[in-house]
């Protein structure tokens, strides 16, 4: 009886590690950032690149006049519910928005605009 007893118990034992082990790789794989991992996806890490580059180009282009935390100054503070992909291409030159389309491409002006809405 004590025999058996004992290798019920061992068997219990390695049954428990064993799922401890398992659990602790699927863990492993559900956070890690590669491939398979769900916690950080291509898309998410280039819309960040984007807001980056458009804070970039705002300080750039924008600063002197819309100030530097798009709060206002010659032009009015800036925020989602104002920007205007027409105004910023076209610009409004009798009011003093100068005319961005031939200076930046279309993606520059994009990460602008993220960069607004965010
Ligand atoms: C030389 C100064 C100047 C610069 C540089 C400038 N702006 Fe402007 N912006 C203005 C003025 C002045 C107005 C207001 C025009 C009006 O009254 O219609 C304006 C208006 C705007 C508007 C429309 C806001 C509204 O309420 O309708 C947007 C959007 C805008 N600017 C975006 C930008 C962006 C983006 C940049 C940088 C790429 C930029 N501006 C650079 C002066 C400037």
């Amino acid at each position: 009886m004590v025999l058996i007893d004992l290798a019920n118990r061992s068997l219990i034992l390695i049954i428990g590690v064993a799922i401890v082990v398992v659990a602790a790789g699927i863990y492993y794989v559900s956070t890690s950032s590669g491939p398979i991992g769900e916690s950080v996806t291509p898309s998410e890490i280039v819309t960040s690149q984007k807001s980056i580059k458009g804070e970039e180009l705002y300080a750039d282009y924008c600063t002197g006049c819309h100030g530097a935390k798009r709060v206002g100054g010659v032009g009015p503070a800036l925020s989602a519910s104002n920007t205007n992909r027409g105004v910023i291409e076209k610009g409004n030159l009798d009011e003093g928005m100068p005319a961005f389309k031939g200076e930046l491409s279309q993606e520059e002006i994009d990460s602008i605009i993220d960069y607004l809405n965010s």
